[in-house]
């Protein structure tokens, strides 16, 4: 017999087909097998309209100029994303996602965001940025004499680890322990599939929740993020704000810029002609790749008022999706937009690190990490090819690859 709960997403999942059968293109988006790459939805849904209405009642957008007034409008805020079977009141268990300056809004956004961004500057970049040659020159060397290897573990994961380790001030010997935390979380941001899920979901938030507290009160002498916040706690962040913005920082800091590498390597792998179009403009590759292959395919907001976005009514309190990855292949900004083009001009209009205030701290440096592993890879392999297919990262919300194999050939 089936229990109540899986009745009830049994249910769920048929009306969601039916709806999909109907026409509902929010429907057909939610139901996108994990890893599909939905452009093909996503230009319907800009094909019918600028604010596209689902009947479970969010909005969808996939327009370049209605989603970028979203992100940019005070009259739209970030929301949780409010998975998690844990009472928030639970001391042992702060959520780095929902409780971090990433969901919240003004004042307490702009206070905890103003504590990190002093870390972000371009002195501070350089002290992080440069030992990212060395980083991927130590990664290619675990490769030596190997005929084959995927990618993904051996260079696109770890190198932003060691730098988010770098700039939160954290052991790399802890760096197997955050890549298992990445790997679990970026499975369920778009909703844990099974209680198993939701299970090894709280039980990293736990962990997390148990470590940095620990780290923060062994460390507050040392460099980087954590320690630097540390300091002024409790007299401007509590513990909780501590915690949340430090495993805030540890997630964002590379579940999303592995996926940049990732795809930037798939694309070049895939279609070596790229490589001699480039001609080592490395910084053109990786901007090209954050529109064309984004590694966010969406954020999410809600109308605090009734407003108009581009002459439509938004009711207070609906949810808009804002397909970031939708909006940059539309192509009343963006000419030809499925095509991959190194020579684009325009590339770096897209929305891949959002816009307005929530806007990605982390821009320069996760462009300074994909630039150097891509130059550093095919100095050292430029006769790289697939050796098979790239197995996508089962995610409806992070594209990338979550294994590429490939056959290392040197010069
Ligand atoms: C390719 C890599 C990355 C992508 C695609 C990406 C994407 C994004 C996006 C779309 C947002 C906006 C979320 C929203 O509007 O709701 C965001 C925010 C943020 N990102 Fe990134 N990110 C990347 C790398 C990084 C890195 C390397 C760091 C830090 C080490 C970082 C730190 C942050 C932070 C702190 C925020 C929150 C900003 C705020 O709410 O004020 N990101 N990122």
């Amino acid at each position: 017999m089936p229990s109540d709960s899986a009745l009830a997403l049994l249910t769920d999942r048929m009306r969601l087909l039916g709806d999909d059968l109907r026409g509902d293109l929010g429907a057909r988006i939610l139901r996108l097998r994990p890893g599909a790459d939905g452009w093909r939805t996503y230009a319907a849904v800009r094909a019918r309209g600028p604010l596209v209405r689902s009947r479970r009642g969010l909005l969808f957008t996939a327009t370049w100029t209605t989603a970028n007034a979203v992100l940019r409008s005070d009259d739209f805020r970030a929301v949780p994303t409010m998975i998690s079977g844990r009472d928030p009141a639970d001391e042992g268990f702060v959520h780095p996602l929902d409780e971090a300056f990433f969901s919240l809004n003004p004042p307490r956004h702009t206070e905890l965001r103003s504590m990190v961004t002093p870390w972000f500057s371009r002195n501070q970049l350089k002290r992080i940025t440069e030992h990212l040659d060395e980083d991927t020159d130590t990664c290619l060397r675990t490769l030596a004499g190997r005929r084959s290897a995927d990618l993904v573990s051996a260079l696109a994961e770890p190198v932003p680890v060691n730098t988010v380790c770098r700039l939160l001030g954290l052991p790399h010997g802890d760096m197997p322990l955050f890549i298992r935390w990445g790997r679990t979380i970026a499975a369920v941001l778009d909703g844990p599939r099974s209680r198993v899920e939701l299970h090894r979901m709280n039980q990293v938030y736990a962990e997390m929740t148990r470590y940095f507290r620990g780290h923060a009160s062994a460390q507050r002498q040392a460099e980087g993020i954590v320690a630097g916040l540390a300091e002024g706690c409790p007299r401007l962040l509590s513990e909780r704000d501590l915690i949340a913005t430090s495993g805030m920082l540890l997630l964002a800091g590379f579940v999303t810029t592995v996926n940049l590498i990732g795809n930037a390597l798939h694309t070049l792998l895939q279609a070596p002609g790229y490589r001699a179009e480039a001609a080592g403009d490395w910084a053109a590759v990786v901007e090209e790749t954050l529109r064309h292959s984004s590694p966010v395919k969406y954020v999410v907001r809600r109308a605090c008022r009734d407003t108009d976005v581009e002459g439509h009514t938004v009711a207070a309190g609906t949810p808009v999706v804002v397909l970031l990855a939708g909006a940059n292949r539309d192509p009343s900004v963006f000419g030809r937009p499925d095509e991959f083009d190194v020579r684009r001009r325009d590339a770096s209009r897209h929305l891949t690190f959002g816009a307005g205030i929530h806007y990605c701290l982390g821009a320069s440096l996760a462009r300074a990490e994909a630039q150097t592993v891509l130059r550093r890879f095919f100095e050292r392999y430029p006769g790289a090819t697939l050796a098979a297919d790239a197995t996508p990262r089962q995610s409806r919300v992070l594209h990338g690859p979550a294994r590429l194999p490939v056959r290392l050939t040197g010069p």
